[in-house]
C-alpha cells in the first residue's frame, strides 16, 4: 500500500470504496463531485490499496473499449476492487480473461442467452411470479427481499443449471459468499468466503459430472460438459465460472427486484403511471431500476502499460476502477439522472451491464425478470409501501439489500 501523507478529509473525498458510504447509501454526493471536479482520481490508500477511480459515462466506456491496455485478467488480480491474489479463492471465470481464452468461452456460454431461447423462459416465468404474488400477505409487514427477490432469482438459477429444486436454498448462500468482496484482507471471513467457493464447486462438479455422462441437454451445465471451451477446466477455472454464473444469475438481479420498492416509494406518481399502462411503460421502468440501482456497481481493470487518461498518468500495474453507479448518474448523458423515469427515452444507454466485450451475457433474461415483476404487479394494482428504512450492504460491489421491510395492498386478479 502506498504511503503517501494525506488528510483525512482528503482521503473521505477520494475513498468512495468505503463500506459504511455504501450502508448507508450515501455515496451520491461523493460521486457527483468527482464527476465535476477530478473525474479520473487517484486514491493512494484504502482497504483495498491505491486505486484510480472513473466516474464519468465517457471514459467508463473509453476504459472498456480498449482491453490491450485496461485489462481484465486475473493474473493481474482480476475484475473487482479486491486484489483476487490475496486469496485462495481466485475464480478464474471468463469475466477476469482477456481474449482469446475468454472470447472462447464466452462464446460456449452466449447460445444459451439467445433470444430465442429466453423466449422458452418466459412462460414459466410469468406463471412462478404470479403465484407467488399471489400468496404474498396483505396488510402485513414481511421482508421483500426474502420473500420475494431472492425466491424468484433463485428459481430462475435452477432453470439454468437445472439445479436440484431441493438444495436450491444453498444457492443464494454461495452467491452472497463468493461476491463478498468487502470483506477485503479480513484472514477469518476469508477463510469463511473460501469455505463456502470450495462447496459450491465440489457440488457443482459432480452434477458436472453427471451431466457429461448423458447426451447434450438445454441447461448451463451440460452445456459447459460438452463443450470444447469448458469441458476440461482446471479447478479454479471450473470454480471460477460457476461462481461467475451463480452470482451473475443471483445477486444482481435480486437486487435490481429489491431496488424497485425503493423506486416506487420515491415516485409513486410513476409507478401509477406504470400500473396504468403497463404495457407500454414496464420494459423501461425495468431498465430504469437496473440503472438507478447498479447492482455491480463497479468492475475493475489493470493498467498493462503506462497510459496518459483524462490529464492523468496511469502507470502500469495500477488498479483502474470504473464507477457505473456514477457513470449512470452523469448528467451529461441522462438529464435529471437520479430520477426513476419509466419514459426516457435513453434508459437502456445505462451501463449497469458494462459495455464492450465484457458487456453482461444475461441483461435480456435480467429485463425480462424484472419487467414480468413489474407487469404482474401492475396486474394486481399492488401498492409496497415500504416500512422503516431498508437495511444495505456495506459493499462498495454489490449494491444491494439486506433486508427491506414492506407492507402491501393489492386487488385480486
Ligand atoms: C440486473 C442484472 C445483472 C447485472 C446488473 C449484471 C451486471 C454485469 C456486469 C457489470 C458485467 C461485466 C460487464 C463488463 O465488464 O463490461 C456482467 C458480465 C456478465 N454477466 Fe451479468 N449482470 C446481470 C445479470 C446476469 C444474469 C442473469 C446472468 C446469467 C444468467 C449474467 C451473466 C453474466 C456473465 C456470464 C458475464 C460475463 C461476460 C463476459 O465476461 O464476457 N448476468 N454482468
Amino acid at each position: 500500500m502506498a504511503t503517501v501523507a494525506i488528510s483525512p478529509q482528503e482521503l473521505d473525498r477520494l475513498d468512495v470504496s468505503r463500506g459504511e458510504l455504501w450502508a448507508a447509501s450515501a455515496w451520491r454526493p461523493h460521486f457527483a463531485k468527482l464527476r465535476a471536479e477530478e473525474p479520473v482520481s487517484y486514491c493512494p490508500q484504502s482497504i483495498f490499496g491505491p486505486y484510480w477511480s472513473i466516474t464519468r459515462y465517457d471514459d467508463i466506456v473509453a476504459v472498456e473499449s480498449d482491453p490491450e491496455t485496461f485489462s481484465s485478467s486475473w493474473e493481474h488480480g482480476g475484475i473487482v476492487i479486491f486484489d483476487m491474489h490475496d486469496t485462495n479463492v481466485q475464480l478464474r471465470m471468463f469475466i477476469a480473461m482477456d481474449d482469446p481464452e475468454h472470447g472462447e468461452q464466452r462464446k460456449t456460454i452466449a447460445p444459451a442467452v439467445t433470444p430465442t431461447e429466453i423466449a422458452k423462459l418466459t412462460g414459466p416465468l410469468r406463471a412462478r411470479t404470479a403465484k407467488l404474488l399471489d400468496e404474498l400477505p396483505v396488510g402485513e409487514t414481511f421482508d421483500w427481499v426474502h420473500s420475494v427477490s431472492i425466491p424468484l432469482t433463485t428459481a430462475m438459477l435452477t432453470t439454468l443449471f437445472d439445479f436440484p429444486w431441493e438444495d436450491r436454498h444453498k444457492l443464494p448462500i454461495w452467491s452472497d459468499w463468493a461476491a463478498k468482496i468487502d470483506i477485503g484482507p479480513d484472514p477469518v471471513l476469508n477463510a469463511e468466503r473460501e469455505k463456502h467457493c470450495f462447496e459450491m464447486a465440489a457440488y457443482f462438479k459432480k452434477l458436472f459430472d453427471e451431466r457429461k455422462a448423458l447426451p447434450p441437454q438445454p441447461n448451463l451445465l451440460s452445456i459447459m460438459a460438452h463443450s470444447d471451451a469448458m469441458s476440461n477446466l482446471d479447478d479454479q477455472r471450473f470454480m471460477g465460472n460457476i461462481a461467475l454464473l451463480v452470482v451473475g444469475g443471483n445477486d444482481t438481479t435480486r437486487n435490481s427486484m429489491s431496488g424497485l420498492i425503493e423506486r416506487i416509494n420515491q415516485y409513486p406518481d410513476a409507478w401509477a403511471a406504470v400500473k396504468a399502462d403497463p404495457a407500454g411503460l414496464a420494459s423501461t421502468a425495468a431498465t430504469e431500476t437496473i440503472r438507478l440501482q447498479t447492482p455491480i456497481a463497479h468492475m475493475r481493470r489493470t493498467a498493462t502499460r503506462d497510459v496518459e487518461f483524462g490529464g492523468k498518468t496511469i502507470a502500469k500495474g495500477d488498479k483502474v476502477v470504473m464507477w457505473y453507479n456514477s457513470g449512470n448518474r452523469d448528467e451529461s448523458v441522462f438529464a435529471d439522472a437520479d430520477r426513476w423515469d419509466p419514459t426516457r427515452e435513453n434508459s437502456r444507454r445505462h451501463l449497469s451491464f458494462g459495455y464492450g466485450i465484457h458487456r453482461c451475457l444475461g441483461a435480456r433474461l435480467a429485463e425480462l425478470q424484472l419487467a414480468t415483476l413489474i407487469e404482474e404487479m401492475a396486474k394486481r394494482n399492488m401498492d409496497v409501501k415500504l416500512v422503516g428504512e431498508p437495511e444495505r450492504l456495506p459493499s462498495c460491489f454489490t449494491n444491494g439489500y439486506e433486508h427491506i421491510n414492506v407492507i402491501m395492498s393489492r386487488d385480486n386478479v
